[in-house]
């Protein structure tokens, strides 16, 4: 249908005859004479149609509307001179030339669009009602084009390093992954159910197991969670699994694909050997186990100088075991009663009683705005003032609490700040870390019981393999697990995996999975132990996360094709949706619908 796309005609190109089909994107009317700019994938090119070359097409141009599919054949010609100057449009790959229609075709009409592609649009709920329109719009184009250029680049290194693609079923089994899982009733089993699968993890342990050592897919995992800028209810992982590995060797993997897929897409070359910090440094220096750390402002431990202090808040904190922390918001003592107001509103939505914060305005502590400073002896301040740096203009937020909530508010508190005070407005550096030795199981207070912090295929490191099957719990246990990290988001997380039945047989009974629960649930896995498991290990990165940094988006429905809101819902669609009463028949599940009567004929 056609002879070029929209973005391929060039100065080199006039006198040619040429045909070329898309959009109409914006007709104009330049004293009857009817210019569009034709669009397709790739681009624009600007169309005129002469009603001295036919007045039956002129007329016909004249009817063209926003989005008509349109088919023009036509002479390449160069834009012309109006009074001396070039109507040429150096912002456009075509913009030397335009085609002088000779032939237009309406292939098909538009009807008048719910929204205007050329504009951005604050409305996320008509966007994806209409997704097929928004995807039309060149930034969707681009985002799907480097989604896929990130999959192709994920695709070519793993398969030159031998890697397999497989696919794992999609009607699973429930792994414990630390969601709700989304459920499949079957048909053929009553009351049984499949469940999607939260992640491959089994499976792609099983694939070691069945000797593949080197696999990977590109995998949809479902998760049945609260959903928001980052994560959504199915999403795509880049699931490796290798036999024989370390931890480095997963590292340097990671690193060497990271960096292809930044060169492919990007263009950019990334320095591999990121920085590796503990999950214990990590908190201690930031506040959170995915440190941003382009905006500065580390933690400072103030617990000697402060367990003291005639302020209860602080010295209670410390003898009640606790910890005080706190950080420098430099420059920010002039923040709004409004923005200390949002700290703390933060502050205790991350678990913190209150926030205490010195607005130090200037060198004297007099002039220091804060509700405890009276309280506190000049040894204490002036601690404070070399430890945390303290100068005229700086805004100084404390947390006392437990080592690690003090240690989240904070890490809160650098993001609010960073926020409020738009400290990452323009920045392109590209953070990588790594965290590791995270722990190997956390206490639930509320279950009282312990949980995996990872998953429950996860080895402890080799000092800690003794206490875990003897069953001496702890918060202390570390894990041979690790977390990319990339400017505040988790890209991926894997681990070195136990390969023995006792091992995994001592770390179910920590996480207080019953005999029974053995049996029903981790048979498979438990038996398949015991015929010369592999030593094995992997990761996985978040496929769409990795896509939303490389496109500079902020949130990961920009590169999903038909994301979910975060109501779980497809606009689009309609969908979740309720189901004919016969299908539910059939699956004999008895309807929660209640307003629909059972019809005595089925
Ligand atoms: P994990 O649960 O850490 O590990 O998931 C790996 C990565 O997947 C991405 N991710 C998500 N992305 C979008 N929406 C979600 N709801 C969502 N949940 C997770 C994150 C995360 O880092 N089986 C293990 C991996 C392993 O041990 O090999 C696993 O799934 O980027
Ligand atoms: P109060 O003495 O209770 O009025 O508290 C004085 C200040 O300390 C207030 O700004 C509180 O918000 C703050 N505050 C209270 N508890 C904590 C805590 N655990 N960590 C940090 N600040 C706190």
């Amino acid at each position: 249908m056609r002879t070029h796309h929209c973005s391929q005609l060039r100065a080199s190109d006039i006198g040619q005859k040429v045909t070329l089909i898309g959009w109409v994107k914006s007709a104009r009317d330049h004293g009857g004479v009817i210019f569009i700019d034709l669009r397709d994938r790739e681009g624009l090119t600007q169309c005129v149609f002469h009603p001295e070359v036919s007045k039956e097409m002129a007329d016909l141009s004249h009817t063209l509307r926003d989005e008509d599919v349109v088919q023009v054949v036509g002479t390449v010609e160069a834009r012309p001179e109006i009074d001396g100057k070039s109507t040429a449009n150096s912002d456009l790959p075509t913009g030397e030339i335009e085609v002088s229609a000779l032939e237009l075709k309406i292939v098909n009409k538009a009807a008048v669009l719910p929204f205007q592609l050329d504009k951005e649009l604050s409305n996320e709920d008509l966007r994806m009602k209409y997704r097929y329109l928004d995807l039309r719009r060149e930034r969707m184009t681009r985002n799907m084009r480097l989604r896929h250029r990130i999959t192709k680049s994920t695709r070519d290194y793993l398969d030159e390093l031998a890697f397999l693609e497989i696919e794992t079923p999609i009607l699973s089994k429930s792994t414990p992954e630390g969601a709700r899982d989304f459920l499949v009733p079957s048909r053929m089993h009553p009351k049984s159910f499949y469940a999607l699968p939260q992640a491959p993890q089994q499976y792609k342990q099983l694939l070691m197991v069945g000797g593949i050592e080197k696999y990977f897919q590109i995998a949809r995992c479902f998760r049945d969670e609260d959903l928001r800028a980052d994560r959504q209810p199915e999403f795509t992982q880049i699931d490796i699994e290798a036999s024989f590995v370390s931890q480095d060797d997963i590292v340097n993997l990671i690193e060497g694909l990271l960096a292809r897929i930044f060169k492919e897409s990007l263009d950019v070359e990334i320095p591999v050997n990121f920085d590796r910090l503990t999950y214990k440094d990590a908190m201690n220096t930031y506040g959170s186990d995915k440190p941003d750390r382009r905006i500065g402002m580390e933690i400072v431990d103030v617990t000697e100088d402060l367990k003291d202090c005639e302020f209860r808040v602080f010295s209670g904190a410390v003898s009640n075991g606790g910890v005080v922390k706190a950080i420098n918001a430099k420059g920010f003592a002039d923040a709004t009663t409004g923005q200390i107001e949002r700290l703390t509103q933060t502050a205790i939505e991350a678990g913190a009683k209150g926030l205490a914060y010195i607005q130090a305005r200037d060198t004297d502590r007099k002039t220091w705005r804060s509700p405890f400073v009276k309280r506190m002896t000049d040894a204490e301040v002036e601690a404070l003032r070399e430890k945390l740096n303290i100068e005229p203009g700086d805004l100084i937020l404390f947390a006392a609490d437990k080592w690690e909530p003090a240690c989240e508010v904070l890490g809160r508190m650098r993001l609010e700040v960073a926020n409020l005070r738009n400290l990452l407005e323009g920045n392109t550096e590209l953070n990588f870390l790594w965290v590791t030795e995270f722990p190997l199981l956390g206490y639930d207070e509320e279950e009282g019981k312990w949980n995996a912090v990872h998953h429950p295929f996860t080895r402890p490191i080799p000092e800690h393999e003794e206490a875990l099957k003897k069953g001496e719990l702890g918060d202390g246990l570390l894990a041979q697990a690790y977390d990319v990290v990339l400017n505040g988001y988790e890209l991926g997380g894997g681990s070195i995996r136990i390969h023995e039945q006792d091992l995994q047989s001592a770390m179910f009974d920590a996480l207080g999975v019953t005999q029974e629960e053995k049996e029903t649930m981790f048979a498979h896995i438990l038996e398949a132990f015991t015929f010369g498991a592999p030593p094995h290990g992997g990761v996985a990165l978040g496929l769409d996360r990795i896509a939303m940094l490389v496109a500079g988006e902020s949130s990961i429905r920009e590169v999903i094709a038909f994301p979910k809101n975060n109501r779980a819902s497809d606009l689009m669609t309609a969908s979740p949706s309720e189901v004919d009463f016969k299908q539910l028949r059939e699956l004999r599940i008895k309807s929660t619908v209640a307003d629909k009567p059972v019809d005595p004929a089925e």
